[in-house]
């Protein structure tokens, strides 16, 4: 073999395996920075504001807290409440029924007060409460 050819057999060799080594990098960086370096954004820093202009009187959000589903309920009395939307059952995430102002647990039909307090149902306990403040109509869980 010339020599011409060899270098071009490792040009080619030495192609290869650089766009071998970009693909492993492209495909397995997304999931290092997943799992193993901690999220920058407010809500990893245990806090999460909420304008109180986004929730209708009467209506709840739902949103991720530190890494798990919670809600915030505006009461048809114009009241707060903050609270994990886990079931203390068995983690189903309970939704709010609007219309009844408490949530149900469409799991085991355990049901919850406004308050996060058990109606009824086999969930042993309450939906565990989020601490909020409320300042220049924002409100900041957590
Ligand atoms: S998981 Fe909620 S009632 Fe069973």
């Amino acid at each position: 073999m010339d020599a011409s050819k060899r270098k071009f057999i490792n040009l080619c060799l030495g192609g290869a395996a650089a766009l071998a080594v970009a693909g492993f990098a492209a495909v397995t960086y997304p999931v290092f920075r997943y799992y193993l370096v901690p999220r920058s954004d407010d809500n990893a820093k245990g806090k999460i504001d909420i304008p109180l202009k986004d929730i209708a009187t009467g209506g709840a959000v739902f949103f991720e807290y530190n890494g798990s589903a919670a809600v915030l309920v505006k009461k048809n009395d114009g009241g707060l409440t903050a609270l994990s939307a886990v079931c203390p059952h068995l983690g189903c995430i309970v939704q709010w029924e609007k219309g009844r102002q408490d949530f149900l647990c469409p799991c085991h039909a355990g049901y919850f007060t406004s308050d996060g307090e058990v109606i009824s149902g086999p969930p042993p306990r309450a939906l565990s409460r989020l601490p909020f403040v409320v300042k220049n109509g924002i409100v900041t869980i957590g």
